[in-house]
C-alpha cells in the first residue's frame, strides 16, 4: 500500500507515468468512467477548500466511484476531541482511499502510519500540498511540453504558501531548473527550503523584492496569494497582502509566452484584466487537476485499465 504525502514519495519516472496516465484520461475519458466501480474516497477536510476537495471528489466520480467525508472539523467528531489517529482507523473501515487535509504539518503523516488505506495529503498547514504539484506539473508539460530547463518565478507568500514548497521539491528534480523567489523579506522561503532542497541539490536561484525588475526573464510566473490563515498578526497581514499585483501594465514587460499560474483562490495579486490574456494559465490548471487526481487515485489504488474484466 502507498500513500502520497511529498511529492518526493514518487520517483521522477513514476511522476511520468502518472502524468502520461493523467493526459490518457485528459484524451480517452470514456476509457475510465467505469473503472472504480464499487470504490470509495473519504474526503476528510479539517480546513475549508474548494478546488482540492471537489476536484478529489469529481475525479472519483469521473470514474465510477463515490465518495464520501467531511468539509470541516466543526461538521466531524474532531470537535468532540477525536484524535487523527482514531479518526483514520475508522474511514480506513468505510473507504478503500482517502485525501486529507489539515492544519497541523504533518497530520497526514500521522494519519497515513495508523491506516490500511492509502492516505493523499491535501494539505498540511504550511508544509506541503503534493497533488496541487501534480497539478502544477501537468499544466506545465501540457503546455510548455517540458518540465525541464525553465526560469520559473515565485512570487507572494514564500513563507507560509505549501504549493510553492511542494513545487521547488519537486522541480529540483529536473535539469536546468532556475528559480526566481520574489516575495518581501518577511515573507521569504524559509531557510530548509533554501539549503536542504535548493543549495543540496545545486540548483540557481535568486531571491528578489521586485517583481517587474525579473518579470521579463521568466518563462513561468507562479503567483500566490499571502496566506492570511498562517499569520498571528491581523496587522501584519494587512501590511503584506497587497505586495504584489499582477495587471496587464506589468504583463506587457513579460515575455509574450510566459506562463502564469496560480494555486487559487486568489484575492488581489492578479487582476482580473490578466484573466483574458492568453498567456493566463491559472483556470485551465483547474481542469488539469482533476485528469491528475483520477490518474493518482488509480495509481495509489493500483487499478489498470488493461486488467481483465476493465
Ligand atoms: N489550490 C487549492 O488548494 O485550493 P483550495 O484551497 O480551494 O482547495
Amino acid at each position: 500500500m502507498r500513500h502520497l504525502l511529498s511529492p518526493l514519495d514518487f520517483s521522477v519516472e513514476e511522476l511520468d507515468n502518472l502524468l502520461n496516465l493523467a493526459a490518457d484520461i485528459e484524451h480517452n475519458p470514456d476509457k475510465y468512467k467505469e473503472i472504480c466501480k464499487g470504490k470509495k474516497l473519504a474526503t476528510l477536510f479539517y480546513e475549508p477548500s474548494t478546488r482540492t476537495r471537489l476536484s478529489f471528489e469529481a475525479a472519483m466520480l469521473n470514474l465510477g466511484g463515490n465518495v464520501l467525508g467531511f468539509s470541516s472539523a466543526d461538521s466531524s467528531s474532531a470537535s468532540k476531541g477525536e484524535s487523527v489517529s482514531d479518526t483514520i482507523r475508522i474511514i480506513s473501515c468505510y473507504a478503500d482511499i482517502c485525501a486529507m487535509r489539515h492544519p497541523k504539518e504533518g497530520a497526514p503523516l500521522v494519519a497515513a502510519s495508523r491506516s490500511s488505506i492509502p492516505v493523499i495529503n491535501a494539505g498540511d498547514g504550511g508544509h506541503q500540498h503534493p497533488t496541487q504539484t501534480l497539478t502544477d506539473l501537468m499544466t506545465i508539460k501540457s503546455l510548455k511540453g517540458r518540465l525541464d530547463h525553465l526560469v520559473i518565478g515565485l512570487c507572494g507568500d514564500l513563507k507560509f504558501g505549501r504549493t510553492v514548497h511542494s513545487l521547488i521539491n519537486a522541480l529540483v528534480r529536473y535539469p536546468g531548473i532556475k528559480f526566481v523567489l520574489i516575495s518581501p523579506k518577511e515573507l521569504r522561503i524559509p531557510d530548509y527550503i533554501r539549503q536542504d532542497v535548493l543549495e543540496a541539490n545545486s540548483v540557481e536561484y535568486q531571491e528578489v523584492e521586485h517583481l517587474e525588475d525579473v518579470l521579463g526573464s521568466l518563462e513561468i510566473l507562479y503567483m500566490t496569494r499571502v496566506q492570511r490563515e498562517r499569520f498571528f498578526n491581523e496587522e501584519e497581514y494587512i501590511r503584506l497582502k497587497d505586495s504584489y499585483i499582477l495587471n496587464s501594465e506589468k504583463m506587457a514587460l513579460a515575455n509574450k509566452d510566459m506562463l502564469v499560474l496560480h494555486p487559487l483562490p486568489r484575492v488581489n495579486e492578479i487582476s482580473v484584466e490578466v484573466d483574458d490574456d492568453d498567456r493566463a494559465a491559472y483556470f485551465k490548471q483547474v481542469q488539469y487537476g482533476v485528469y491528475v487526481r483520477m490518474a493518482l487515485i488509480l495509481t495509489l489504488l493500483d487499478i489498470s485499465v488493461n486488467e481483465p474484466g476493465n
